[in-house]
């Protein structure tokens, strides 16, 4: 039986997650919006791009705004992208609130339908809606993952590419912490073909790369003004749709529930995880130095300010 993923939010960012997943063929898709006729038309759509690229995906799209989730059953992965986006000037915590509310009433309505499903969390401020979500169905920790890591990663990579005028092939980058300002980008995991770029920049390149992670999606805001990047979220999540329906136990920085690893307890933080058919499989540790270690629980301390604030 093929594979089924659910898409909430038609925006750009998942219709263009729907998009990568018929492209490869992945999985059928079912993508929803509150919006009338959209999703619906998107969906027509993508299928009827599906004799050309040569892909077998079903699609399907629903309107939620009077109907319910009921296409959506039994879905193998639902990744939530519903939610208002950032404005120029606007931090992702900004959001906070009016998004807490839309992922609750999405993840009230879709676990009823696909009680097995693993939940991939896009919506901002990530971090806090991935605890959210997490609180809110119930489900086990393993089956509530958010997407930033990848993202923020692979900002960091084009970056390093860029800079040493090498391929992207050739260059693994982490980054750990909440998806916030004060995400903690990893020089010394960083590495091109296998070698950290401690040893292959100066510092203050370095330092340049990082704040420009930092900074990565706020920059392409402020570029757009009227909306934000949705390429890189949207091959960012094809990612983990991958090694999770393949089971490929593939380790991404993914953002989870943390119950004392790196000294964090009771809150979504993006560190390692190996991701395959259960979702998070396991919590990759690493030996943080003692200044990476203070900046990733300055980091966890801003996503507790969040949650704190919803009571999640
Ligand atoms: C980004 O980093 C909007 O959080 C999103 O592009």
């Amino acid at each position: 039986m093929r594979k089924k993923v659910t898409v909430v939010g038609g925006g750009f960012v998942g219709s263009t997650t729907a998009q990568r997943i018929v492209d490869r063929g992945l999985a059928d898709v079912v993508m929803t919006d509150i919006l009338e006729g959209v999703p619906a038309g998107k969906a027509l759509d993508l299928l009827e791009s599906t004799p050309i690229i040569r892909s077998d995906a079903q699609t399907q799209g629903i309107s939620t705004a009077s109907g319910t989730y009921e296409a959506t059953a039994n879905s193998d992965i639902i990744v939530i992208t519903a939610g208002f986006p950032r404005k120029p000037g606007m931090s992702r915590d900004d959001l906070l609130r009016a998004n807490y509310d839309v992922v609750k009433g999405v993840v009230e309505g879709v676990v009823k339908f696909s009680p097995n499903a693993i939940l991939i969390v896009v919506t901002n401020p990530m971090d806090a809606m991935a605890q959210s979500a997490f609180k809110v169905s119930g489900f086990p920790k393993n089956r509530v993952i958010g997407m930033a890591g990848v993202l923020d990663s692979a900002r960091m990579s084009t970056f390093i590419a860029q800079e040493l005028g090498v391929s992207v092939e050739n260059v693994h980058s982490f980054v750990l912490g909440g998806h916030g300002d004060d995400m903690v980008p990893l020089p010394r995991y960083s590495t091109v073909a296998g070698i950290s770029i401690l040893e292959l920049l100066p510092k203050e390149r370095i330092d340049a790369i990082v704040t420009r992670t930092r900074n990565g999606g706020a920059e392409i805001v402020n570029l757009m003004k009227t909306g934000s990047a949705y390429y890189a979220p949207s091959a960012a999540v094809l990612e983990m749709i991958e090694a999770i329906l393949k089971d490929k136990k593939k380790i991404l920085p993914c953002a989870i529930y943390l119950q004392g690893e790196y000294g964090i307890d009771g809150l979504f933080v993006g560190v390692p995880v190996k991701l395959g058919a259960r979702g998070a499989e396991q919590i990759i540790q690493i030996k943080l130095t003692p200044e990476e270690d203070a900046a990733l629980k300055k980091s966890a301390d801003s996503v507790r300010s969040l949650v704190k604030v919803l009571g999640v």
